[in-house]
């Protein structure tokens, strides 16, 4: 849901006028008004000017921080020093640290070493803790640290040159030149990330405020240092100016991904203006943004500043830790062939310019090669996406709102009269007593038991919306407690701060505070929220914190957390620490029931990857919004949080009926998978469409649940190794640089699904770019397609959803169409085996109980299906453990029903029967096979009716 009302529209009559139902829909375009520009961020403009300083100056620029060589000391893969930066009048000292870790990451971080020692005074008689925030990798770094043990000083560094080898085989350097301080990384001897190559590392460092006499100007521009205003909102900054900026060079890289959460391209544009460029620099500081407009730098409500660049054959990335609004520019430069060197072609570098406000430099750098290994090297450090429960990746049915448990039951009831799967359905915030949360609105939902029960008749599972802002009312047991136990988020004069929100006047939730979580790990219990039952799931919304009379619709900067930390130092991370408060509490709400969380969040930095699922927010009802969920969805992907979709339909406005067809065809592709509308909007559910469009969606959403054995399995990979649900093309074929820029087309997994969902109004082709000279054949009919490095028209009429098949895969699947995910649970598989060049196919499936944590110990299938030698055989790929044979044991009955091979062997025409043999079984046995002749384009296939071996066996089927 979250929608909120600009801050200077909010007025008591708000929430008059929901009641009334009758909100006007004012204009379709962001209030740039209300977020800040470049310009009008402090640190932002400093840095800015800083860069245009620097590069005016040109060669003549150079960088006031060196390295102090006789600091530098390296020991156990850490090497430390100390920056001195020069300014006219004093020497500042800045601690050092690169570590070297075992996975071939590294990691720079730069202090200052009077914030350090608390050797500061803070203005304005604040309480804020003086050192830089240093706390942010308690919520986001979970492994990944341990240091090289054979990183070694290399003894031929060049004077003036501290070198590190490291990384696997010792393959990477890092060089740090020392003046002006610098670091160029290395891979096989050829630099791919440069720190500082053009100057712009600048820590603003503490200095106390100078009261000058009037009309003595100060040597520098102060005008941002000591207050900022916005929005009628005065920032105190009680620590003066305090940013830290880096430039960061890919050289020879000209695309760089990342950086969600933009409602732009995957690869990343320029910021510095130009045709087709940006003029502001993308920005990172969570802000419920009303009515978002497209192709736009402007914040969003997730922040994740891990940046990929990419170019053939390589991938390198950075990952900047910092949880304070950041800001990032990106310039490409293209060097000219040098004209006497022939041959040589010209080459683009890909310059980034970061900027936080506060904190330190924290920042790690990971040289690839591939796509995978960034994915996987991320994930060990931020933690890999959380294998969800099996329900949370069917069909989710959301609405703001439904309006009494009556009203959901007989929407549950509608599904199955239309035979339309999904799994669950959810509550926006007027489920609650006047917007208290953990409380049930007792006229509309008198039963909210009953309601759970009858959804659980068909494994159907309830998501209740919770969020951070808790009503201030005498009486309301949440607000009680809160107060009590001092739990609240406080101002700059460390009274509790108060807000408005949807209740109106709040509190926030400080999960920052180790307390607070137990505490708000017993809200959920079942006594304490009651009417709850096992099969409540929970949506936290509004935790950037949405803040509806707050500068830029969030909290002021200098309002304190626990730990003394200002909003200013950890706004960021703030919508996790929520998410994590909740992920503990939703682990064991019972003794003894452990079961999978599951939480939507919309706000999010690195890590919740491992705690929930998102979206993307409050998009619109337009072609242009369902067009920018694709790159939006594809880019969490790739910056590790695949489990990411875009509200189905559109939240604001009232999509016709081809718009909300082709949305629920692309949301099908959407890892989260949810449809959501605003209050103001009329009904539409799939079954209140009119044909032939409500029978298209039922059929989309059916091939959902006929692949969620193929999903489920991308899940886990995802789990174990990081790589994204939904691939890009570049990710897929990073050595095809046609493809490096296409966004509009996904992998799903590693199955050789290629989906292309119509976004464009009218359309009823697609141009389905293939990147090699594999067959490729049509999902739906066999037709084939075949040609690399080229677009090819496939036929997308109304019905029909652009999917193929890469030749060499095999792709399990469920055909038998049920009421929910968890009604499929014993079905049958189908296998459909695509031949590749050589006649070869292969292709996993993982499957697990998708409710409980027993996976962990060895309760799972993990098969590897290969076809070779006309001989298709399922063996194991899982590790046995102590929960193993319990679960082969429940999964026993469960067998494959059908095999679908697609372009076979013509002398397959002979045959009428293969061979089954599976394992520990006394005789083989024989199926029959018939096979389907070629008709035109379109190829030929057989099909194994009844082989009937078990999923959980190992087992061979000879044709
Ligand atoms: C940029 O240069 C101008 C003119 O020399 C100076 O006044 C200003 O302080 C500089 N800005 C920064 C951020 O270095
Ligand atoms: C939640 O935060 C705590 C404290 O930082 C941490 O120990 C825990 O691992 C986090 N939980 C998750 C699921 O990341």
């Amino acid at each position: 849901m979250a929608r909120s009302r600009p801050a200077s529209r909010w007025t008591l009559l708000f929430s008059l006028v929901v009641l009334l139902g009758c909100m006007v829909i004012p204009g379709w375009t962001v209030k740039h008004e209300n977020f800040k520009t470049c310009a009008q961020s402090g640190f932002c403009r400093r840095n800015r000017d800083f860069a245009d300083n620097a590069s005016a100056k040109g060669e003549a620029w150079s960088s006031p921080y060196e390295l102090d060589p006789a600091t530098v000391h390296f020991k156990d893969g850490h090497l430390t020093g100390v920056l001195i930066k020069t300014t006219a009048n004093e020497k500042v000292l800045l601690p050092l640290t690169v570590s070297f870790l075992e996975s071939g990451a590294a990691r720079v971080v730069v202090d200052e070493e009077k914030r350090l020692k608390g050797d500061i005074e803070l203005r304005h008689d604040s309480k804020a803790n003086k050192k830089r925030y240093d706390e942010a990798e308690k919520w986001v770094i979970v492994g990944g640290l341990e240091v090289s043990k054979s990183a070694t000083l290399n003894a031929q560094a060049e004077t003036g040159f501290t070198q590190v080898l490291y990384g696997p085989g010792d393959k990477f350097q890092a060089v740090i030149r020392h003046a002006p301080f610098g670091v160029d990384f290395q891979r096989d001897g050829q630099t791919h990330v440069q720190l500082n190559h053009q100057g712009l590392l600048n820590l603003e460092h503490w200095r106390p405020k100078v009261d000058r006499p009037e009309g003595e100007e100060a040597g520098e521009d102060e005008s941002t240092w000591w207050e900022e205003t916005f929005g009628g909102n005065t920032d105190s900054k009680p620590r003066g100016p305090e940013s830290v900026g880096l430039d960061i060079t890919f050289p020879g890289y000209d695309h760089v991904f990342g950086i969600p959460e933009h409602a732009d391209s995957l690869s990343l544009k320029e910021t510095r203006g130009g045709s087709g460029n940006h003029k502001e620099p993308y920005r990172m500081y969570n802000s419920d943004v009303f009515e978002y407009e497209l192709n736009s730098p402007m914040t969003l409500y997730g922040a994740i500043p891990f940046m990929q660049a990419h170019r053939k054959s390589s991938t390198v990335g950075v990952f900047w830790l910092n949880a304070a609004e950041t800001w990032v520019d990106i310039v490409k430069s293209t060097t000219s062939p040098n004209p006497l060197s022939l041959g040589a072609s010209s080459k683009t570098n890909t310059q980034t310019h970061w900027f936080s406000e506060a904190g330190r430099i924290d920042l790690f750098v990971f040289l690839g090669p591939s796509p995978k290994e960034i994915s996987k090297t991320y994930g060990e450090l931020t933690g890999y996406t959380q294998l969800p429960q099996h329900f949370a990746i069917g069909y989710h049915q959301c609405r703001w709102n439904y309006v009494t448990d009556e009203d959901v039951k007989e929407v549950d009831a509608k599904f199955d009269k239309y035979q339309i799967p999904y799994d669950v359905i959810w509550l926006d915030l007027e489920y609650t007593d006047d917007r208290k949360y953990f409380t049930w609105e007792p006229l509309t939902f008198p039963n909210p038991t009953g309601m759970q029960e009858k959804l659980d008749e068909s494994e159907r599972k309830l998501v209740v919306l919770i969020d951070p802002h808790i009503k201030k009312e005498e009486g309301y047991f949440v607000q009680e407690e809160l107060n009590k136990k001092n739990f609240a988020v406080r101002n700059k004069d460390g009274d509790v701060y108060e807000g408005w929100c949807w209740p109106g006047a709040s509190n926030w939730v400080d999960c920052f505070n180790p307390a607070v979580i137990s505490w708000w790990n017993s809200l959920h219990k079942y006594d304490r929220f009651k009417g709850s039952l096992s099969n409540l799931f929970i949506w936290n919304d509004m935790n950037e914190p949405s803040v509806f009379n707050g500068p830029e619709t969030t909290m002021p900067k200098d309002n304190m957390h626990y730990g003394d930390w200002e909003h200013r130092d950890i706004h960021n991370v703030n919508g996790i620490t929520l998410v994590n408060a909740t992920y503990q509490a939703l682990l064991e709400r019972k003794k003894g029931e452990v079961r999978r969380p599951f939480i939507l969040t919309r706000s999010y930095y690195a890590g919740a990857q491992r705690m929930a699922a998102m979206w993307t927010g409050d998009n619109q009802a337009t072609w242009g919004h369902l067009a920018a969920s694709l790159p939006m969805v594809l880019n969490n992907g790739i910056s590790g949080f695949p489990f990411a979709g875009a509200d189905v339909g559109g939240f604001f406005h009232n999509p016709d009926k081809d718009l909300l067809t082709r949305w629920y065809q692309a949301g099908i592709w959407y890892p989260f998978f949810r449809a959501h509308a605003h209050i103001d909007t009329r009904r539409r559910e799939p079954y209140l469409i009119s044909e032939p469009h409500r029978t298209i969606i039922s059929q989309a959403i059916r091939l959902r649940y006929q692949l969620l054995p193929a999903w489920y399995t991308a899940f886990h990979e995802a789990s174990v190794n990081g790589i994204p649900i939904v691939r890009p093309q570049y990710y897929v074929y990073p050595d095809d640089e046609e493809g490096f820029a296409i966004d509009d087309q996904l992998y799903l997994g590693a199955t050789g699904l290629l989906a292309k969902p119509v976004v464009a109004e009218n359309a009823n082709t697609a141009d389905i770019y293939i990147s090699d000279d594999e067959k490729y054949y049509d999902y739906f009919d066999f037709t084939v397609y075949q040609g690399a490095g080229k677009r090819h028209t496939v036929p997308a009429p109304q019905e029909k959803v652009p999917l193929l098949i890469q030749g060499g895969h095999i792709i399990p699947r469920k055909d038998r169409p049920r009421r929910s995910s968890g009604l499929m649970r014993w079905d049958p598989y189908t296998l459909v085996v695509t031949l590749d060049k050589n006649g070869e196919a292969d292709g996993s499936l993982y499957v697990d109980d998708g409710e409980t944590f027993n996976y962990e110990r060895g309760g799972y299938i993990h098969r590897r299906f290969h076809f070779r030698e006309s001989v298709l055989s399922s063996e194991d790929l899982g590790a046995k453990g102590p929960k193993t044979a319990e679960y082969l044991k429940t999964m026993d009955g469960v067998t494959v029903e059908r095999v679908v091979i697609v372009d076979p062997p013509k002398e397959w025409r002979e045959k009428s029967s293969v061979t089954v043999v599976e394992d520990g079984a006394k005789t083989s046995s024989a199926a029959p096979l018939e096979y389907y002749k070629q008709q035109g384009k379109k190829a030929s296939y057989a099909v194994v009716k009844k082989p009937n071996v078990g999923i959980g066996k190992t087992w061979r089927i000879e044709f």
